[in-house]
């Protein structure tokens, strides 16, 4: 038989031994270590960066080098309500085809600079981009790092099949490890995203199911991207989703209270609306209240790739390029048939 003393005890053990768990979970990062950075050419030498010289820059600005994250919150925004930096995250690697950088992957590093307004832009990966369009990205935008990582061929193990996964993990371990908003190449902005900002994590809906990880606005450390990288260790190479959208939309349903979650005004039209996207029955969507739209459906339709089929393309995406490149959606006259997505 257990005294009523035996149990309090029991009770308080439990209770210490709880509490030392949760504060394990918060404060160790999970899983593996992130990669590591060196130096390696890119577009602009003079733009390319490694760890050591992010520390040596905040190090110069009078920051603690072992606070970097919180160097760069507060190297940032003055206020504390902001608590996510104001610092952009891209992630690239190569690919056998070869990398593509377009019209609208520069657009969406203008928009990112122009409406963001990010002290730095970090573009993550092994590869940095050749084309004309990044030429005149590098020239137009300010604050532009290239940081070095490894291509790697496993996580935790396995080989990875799709080269999205590891931008996944990338992602996750970057926003983990510094804050900021990480974006896709296809993520156009529109305008400032500072009142997503006030929250330690902000997500978008991408379907009914889906929590898209095309967008992350996050502090440092967000506890929500850690269980998600924790399930990493799970990593199914053979499932597309399974690690990333799917097992987002699982977390959620646990963890409601982690993320703030914008259904309307970061991914719509979604990529099972493409037909908004480019207006395909003639119906475009009201973008007026959206802070970003994704580029979604261009293996199916066409994106112009010049500012000539810019100028004519009578959709929402037109709208929303137009918008970034000339400040209007109006359409503009051109000369022949106007550039069509089919
Ligand atoms: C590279 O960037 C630096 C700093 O912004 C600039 O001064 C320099 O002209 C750039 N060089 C080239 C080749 O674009
Ligand atoms: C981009 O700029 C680099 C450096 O100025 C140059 O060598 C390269 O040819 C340019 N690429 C294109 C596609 O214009
Ligand atoms: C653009 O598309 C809309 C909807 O299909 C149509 O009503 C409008 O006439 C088109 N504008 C031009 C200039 O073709
Ligand atoms: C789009 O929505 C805004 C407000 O949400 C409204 O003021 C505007 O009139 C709408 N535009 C169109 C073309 O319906």
């Amino acid at each position: 038989m257990y005294s009523l003393r035996d149990n309090k005890q029991l009770w308080v053990g439990l209770v210490v031994f709880s509490a030392g768990i949760l504060i394990y979970l918060a404060q160790t990062p999970f899983g593996y270590r992130s990669a590591q950075y060196r130096r390696t050419p890119c577009g602009n030498l003079s733009r390319s960066i490694t760890e050591t010289d992010m520390l040596g820059a905040l190090r110069a600005d009078g920051f603690s080098p072992r606070l970097l994250s919180r160097a760069v919150r507060r190297s940032v925004d003055a206020d504390t309500s902001h608590v996510v930096p104001r610092v952009v995250h891209y992630v690239l690697y190569d690919v056998p085809k070869g990398v593509r950088f377009e019209f609208q992957h520069y657009l969406s590093f203008r928009s990112a600079g122009h409406f963001l307004k990010p002290q730095y832009i970090f573009l993550h990966g092994n590869v940095v981009p050749k084309t004309d369009w990044w030429n005149r990205t590098i020239g137009e935008v300010d604050n532009i790092y290239h940081v070095y990582r490894k291509k790697r061929t496993h996580i935790n193990g396995k080989r990875v099949s799709f080269v999205q996964h590891l931008a996944d993990v990338t992602r996750l371990d970057v926003t983990i490890d510094y804050g900021g908003i990480y974006l896709d190449t296809d993520m156009l902005i529109l305008k400032s995203l500072d009142p997503l900002r006030v929250h330690a994590l902000t997500l978008g809906v991408s379907g009914p199911k889906e929590i898209s990880n095309a967008i992350i606005i996050a502090q440092k450390n967000a506890l929500f991207l850690r269980l998600w990288k924790e399930n990493y260790k799970n990593y199914k190479p053979a499932i597309w989703g399974h690690n990333s959208v799917t097992f987002g939309r699982k977390l959620f349903l646990l963890f409601p209270h982690l993320v703030h979650v914008e259904k309307e005004h970061l991914l719509r039209p979604t990529w099972k609306e493409v037909h908004l996207l480019y207006s395909l029955r003639g119906e475009f969507y009201n973008w007026s209240q959206s802070y970003s739209v994704h580029v979604s459906g261009e293996g199916k339709y066409r994106v112009p790739r010049t500012v000539e089929q810019l100028k004519g393309y009578n959709n929402t995406l037109g709208e929303v390029m137009r918008y970034i490149y000339f400040g209007s959606r109006k359409l503009l006259p051109v000369k022949g048939a106007p550039f069509t997505p089919k």
